[in-house]
């Protein structure tokens, strides 16, 4: 284990965490991630488990951890009581113990604690999650506080909600590039809704989050709610792929069911961009990083 390391990354192999790693290392920051993969655990990458440590004993160099781990399978929030423990109390309790060791955490969440029915909720709107992923990330960031705060601990600290992240291998871009490939018509979603963001600007932006380590409640998100059928015709125009191949179409049309379906994704961004310079990201911006 490295004992320069300055960041830490908890869930390394996550789609965000991995992107933050990469982003720290190539910053030509210090930087070591978790991994639950024992047989993938190195120099830089230490084996940890929310259910298995009870303290997370950080090397001293340690100055910020990300904390991007989490339960994160909509369905099994629903239906596996161990994703609540995880989400709900083994995670603040490692925010706590990274904390005690003098580590500023950067907390990970997400928009859905708002529950889709407000639009651009601020950085201090209050939650109203609907789906049980999104009751614990709200339930999460609730004790989270109250540990922290009790403890004499809310400025070493901060949240940040994101809202969804959209790279080259999210469903359905694999099965578009393939069908535009073959001449074939996509059929994309226009009652889905979303406010996408690439990694490149996430992991980016949290890094900068990370640096300043400024406490409170920070919102990265795209700069515009569109629905699936807007990002096909972006994306088509970006690649030079006929409009004729795509055909728009609903969820509740095609019978399929969405557990999550905001009538507004995108989050207010006014503190972060005041306190951090960072702006919400746009649609052209997305596809640009995406190809
Ligand atoms: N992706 C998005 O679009 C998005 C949007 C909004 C918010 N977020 C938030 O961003 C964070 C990361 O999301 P993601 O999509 O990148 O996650 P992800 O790819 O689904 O990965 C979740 C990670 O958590 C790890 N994990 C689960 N249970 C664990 C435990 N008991 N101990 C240690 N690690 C555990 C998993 O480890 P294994 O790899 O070993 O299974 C996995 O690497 C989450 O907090 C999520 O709420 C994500």
């Amino acid at each position: 284990m490295s004992d320069s390391a300055q960041y830490l990354v908890v869930g390394g192999d996550s789609l965000v965490g991995g992107y933050v790693f990469d982003t720290l290392k190539s910053k030509g920051l210090k930087a070591l991630s978790t991994t639950r993969r024992v047989d993938t655990a190195g120099p830089d990458r230490i084996v940890f488990d929310f259910e298995y440590e009870a303290t997370f004993a950080v090397p001293k160099s340690i100055c910020c951890a990300f904390v991007v781990a989490a339960a994160t399978d909509y369905n099994r929030c629903e239906v596996d009581p161990n994703a609540y423990r995880i989400n709900v109390e083994l995670i603040p309790r490692a925010v706590l113990s990274l904390i005690e060791q003098g580590v500023f955490v950067v907390y990970i969440s997400t928009n859905s604690v708002f529950g889709g029915d407000q639009s651009w909720p601020s950085e201090y709107a209050r939650h109203s999650p609907g789906i049980a992923y999104a009751k614990q990330k709200s339930q999460s960031e609730v004790a989270i506080a109250a540990m922290a705060n009790e403890a004499g601990y809310a400025e070493c600290y901060n949240v940040v909600r994101l809202t969804k992240i959209l790279d080259a291998t999210t469903p359905p871009l694999p099965s578009w590039i393939a069908s535009w490939r073959n001449g074939n018509i996509v059929t994309p979603f226009s009652d889905l809704i979303f406010a996408p963001m690439s990694p490149h600007f996430v992991s980016n932006a949290l890094v900068k989050l990370g640096e300043k380590r400024i406490s409170g409640n920070f919102h990265l998100s795209g700069s515009e709610n569109v629905s699936y059928v807007d990002l096909a015709y972006a994306l088509a125009e970006k690649i030079g792929i006929s409009r004729s191949l795509i055909e728009s179409t609903t969820a509740t049309e095609k019978g399929v069911h969405i557990a999550f379906k905001p009538r507004y994704s995108g989050i207010g961004m006014d503190r972060t961009t005041k306190l951090c310079g960072i702006q919400p990201q746009s649609l052209s911006s997305v596809i640009d990083d995406i190809f």
